[in-house]
């Protein structure tokens, strides 16, 4: 389709220039009021629409291939777009369900199918290099099937303005080898593994008497809350904040202190309240919750 519409556009491009030229250097004269009617209904209205609709229909008959659901046993993924990041939820054959947050991965090769909804405002779901996007609208569930041919990381992001922070709701894709993929998804359903260090075990301990654990879940601890992301796994994503900063221990103590500094508007109060020392534990714990 894109190179139709290249070389149509071209066609039609050197077509109007020639026109111009013609008019201004070869016939220099006034038309007859009856031939310039021809042209401008004929040149304006009646050309073009035989040209779009040729587009139009031959846009339309690629549609059912594209509606298609993805084949059984395909990996399904349903996202929806929150206050601004993402809930990800990964479906697997045997009947589980892992909950995950602001990174989706996909394997390579193999069609994906996509459930996208949002339960405040109208997001938009977006990986430009994989496809095209798609609306997130409270009250539907919009499908949409992706099959990524190159392994590598992609950047995603919300394409329909959202509120204060929609600049600062991305995310990001990484299309893997179905091998590591599957590893990837096996790890992710499992709970979180016991922290060993020290100050990350203090760092537990501040994230639970601080009631972090009542917005957040972190499966294998009394934390189970739904209002905010996943962190279960939460050291092992390529970012944080639905990519607005890096993963490294000095980025979640930034995002913990000063939250709305980092993303204007966000629903997680600031605790800058915190000593610094209860701040490096617990980024510490985040960190490691691989
Ligand atoms: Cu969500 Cu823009």
């Amino acid at each position: 389709m894109f190179w139709w519409l290249v070389i149509g556009g071209t066609i039609v491009w050197i077509i109007v220039i020639g026109l111009a030229v013609y008019a201004t250097r070869v016939r220099r004269k006034k038309h007859e009021r009856r031939q310039a009617a021809i042209l401008i209904i004929g040149g304006g209205a009646v050309i073009p629409t035989i040209i779009l609709a040729g587009y139009l229909t031959y846009g339309l008959a690629m549609l059912p291939d594209l509606l298609e659901p993805a084949p059984q046993g395909s990996v399904r993924i349903a996202i929806s777009g929150e206050q601004w990041w993402w809930r990800v939820h990964y479906f697997t054959d045997d009947g589980r369900e892992v909950e995950l947050a602001n990174e989706i991965r996909m394997p390579v090769g193999e069609p994906v199918q996509f459930y996208l909804e949002s339960p405040d405002v109208i997001h938009s779901f977006w990986i430009p290099s994989i496809g095209g996007k798609m609306d997130m609208i409270p009250g539907r569930v919009n499908r949409l099937k992706l099959e990524p041919t190159k392994t590598g990381v992609y950047r995603g992001a919300c394409a329909e303005y959202c509120g204060t922070s929609h600049a600062l709701m991305s995310f990001y894709a990484v299309v893997m080898e179905p091998d590591a993929f599957e590893q990837w998804l096996e790890h992710q359903a499992e709970p979180a593994a016991e922290p060993a260090d020290p100050l990350a075990v203090r760092g537990e301990d501040v994230f639970m008497e601080n009631g972090c654990g009542s917005c957040h879940a972190i499966r294998g601890t009394t934390a189970d809350g739904v209002v905010g992301p996943d962190l279960t796994h939460v050291g092992s994503r390529l970012s944080i904040g639905a990519a607005v900063l890096p993963n490294e221990q000095d980025d979640f103590f930034r995002w913990v202190a000063h939250t709305d500094e980092v993303k204007p508007g966000v629903h997680m109060p600031a605790f800058e309240m915190l000593p610094d020392d209860e701040l490096t534990a617990l980024s510490a714990y985040l960190e490691g919750l691989q």
